[in-house]
């Protein structure tokens, strides 16, 4: 059996599957209750002075059957008493010295920082997370996502925080920023010990169109929030990756947003992720999906012969290239399964109308339709639109023995470079007259 336990910046916990710092982690007792179900760890409700929160809260984007692709929420940090928090922390501990609680912490000025890790840590917290991520109420007090975007700030408060912290401290970072990287860096320059991303996404979800008011509606009015979510997974990856590969940052990562199995779970370890968090999933189907995730990440594991999570943590970083690296001469096409094909046509408009006029419709009646191989590029998109599993191929068609970048390509000149692209590395030629002409107006 493969070795699940992690180690995550000296915080141990029997597994990778934390609850994020959210509403499942509002008290002792739904803490327990998630141990007791299997989650390795638990990320507390962050906590600091606490607020008053509206009602309603929570919006959310459906989409044909599925219910919360993305979930939208206005609701701050805890709103119950530090007291009885901290108690609870040391309750949760006793009962589970081996399960990892991390505390969520979010203050202001120095002084306050420096009495909630002690309160923390005396309460026996095994690590500590700065929320520099909440983009809603918080942010408007100088707080949450505010710190978050801003990098010097960011790496004064870690520095804050590190003058009393003897626990690990992971800085948990905002994604309304344009480079995830420069607060990533800043933790690390601060002194932090881990990072955790992503939280929320400011959004609004939805406007109610005969009341004018954006959703969730509270006594008529509303206010943007923060998204997540399974919708927010493929921005949460990019931002895991982009740390995970950049050399100033080199902190363990704990990764964040719209895991709900252990797929996802493990794609956010393939590209960096010591462990991962999880609110909305289990804010929609409850702690036991752990149930699944466990076995789940274990037969992974087993399958492809890996002894612990070290071993898969940024197993897939290698194969993220810039563009320009990539193999220009790698050439797929479609190819359509006639016996599968039902006939409806949807790849035939998809790429008619909004890609290469690749697909031609069949004589004789028949309604399945036929590739236009001198036309096909290899996008990917009728596959991609077909509702039958299996049914679209895209198959390779070059020999495979060539090999060659986009900037080995220009670097050669059989490709005309005709704008100054700083993605390929420093490479800088002359604007072409159009463009410089634009530029002119
Ligand atoms: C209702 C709600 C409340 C949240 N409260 C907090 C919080 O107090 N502190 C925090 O750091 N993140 C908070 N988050 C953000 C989550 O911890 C997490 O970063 C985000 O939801 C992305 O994960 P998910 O896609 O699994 O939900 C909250 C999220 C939701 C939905």
């Amino acid at each position: 059996m493969p070795d699940i336990s992690v180690n995550f910046a000296g915080i141990k916990s029997p597994n990778p599957f934390w609850l994020a710092s959210a509403p499942p982690t509002n008290s002792g007792y739904q803490i327990m209750k998630a141990f007791d179900a299997g989650w390795g760890g638990a990320v507390w409700k962050t906590l600091g002075v606490p607020i008053v929160n509206v009602s309603s809260r929570y919006g959310s984007v459906n989409y044909r059957d599925s219910r919360m692709i993305g979930f939208n929420n206005i609701e701050l940090i805890t709103d119950r008493p530090l007291k009885d928090n901290l108690r609870e922390i040391e309750e949760v501990k006793k009962y589970f010295p081996d399960h990892a609680v991390i505390a969520s912490l979010m203050v202001e000025t120095r002084e306050q920082w420096h009495q909630i890790v002690r309160d923390a840590e005396n309460a026996g917290a095994d690590g500590l997370e700065l929320n520099f991520g909440c983009p809603h109420g918080m942010c408007e007090r100088g707080m949450g996502s505010a710190v978050g975007q801003e990098p010097e700030i960011l790496k004064l408060i870690v520095g804050w925080v590190k003058e009393v912290a003897k626990k690990p401290v992971i800085v948990k970072l905002t994604p309304n920023i344009s480079d995830i990287t420069e607060p990533a860096a800043a933790a690390k320059l601060g002194g932090g010990d881990a990072i955790s991303l992503i939280n929320t996404i400011q959004s609004i979800v939805g406007v109610d169109l005969d009341n004018f008011v954006p959703y969730p509606v509270v006594d008529g009015k509303s206010t943007n929030g923060g998204y997540c979510g399974p919708a927010v997974k493929p921005i949460a990856l990019n931002m895991v990756k982009n740390c995970a590969q950049h050399p100033d940052v080199n902190l363990p990562i704990s990764g964040i947003g719209g895991v709900e199995n252990w797929r996802d779970a493990v794609e956010f370890i393939l590209l960096g992720a010591g462990t991962v968090q999880v609110c909305t999933a289990v804010m929609h189907y409850g702690f036991g999906i752990i149930r699944e995730m466990i076995p789940g990440l274990e037969g992974y594991m087993r399958e492809k012969g890996f002894d612990n999570i070290a071993q898969i943590t940024g197993k897939a970083l290698p194969n993220v290239l810039n563009w320009e690296n990539l193999n220009l001469d790698y050439k797929i096409i479609a190819e359509i399964n006639k016996d599968k094909c039902i006939g409806c046509q949807l790849c035939y408009i998809a790429c008619e109308d909004g890609a290469h006029q690749a697909i031609g419709l069949g004589s004789n009646g028949t309604r399945v339709p036929y590739i236009i191989e001198e036309n096909c590029v290899g996008c990917n998109l009728c596959s991609l639109v077909c509702p039958v599993e299996d049914c679209i191929s895209m198959v390779r068609k070059d020999s495979g023995e060539s090999h060659k970048t986009w900037k080995e390509r220009t670097d050669e000149g059989s490709i005309p470079v005709t704008f100054n692209d700083k993605l390929a590395g420093g490479l800088h030629h002359q604007i072409p007259e159009p463009l410089s002409a634009l530029k002119k107006r």
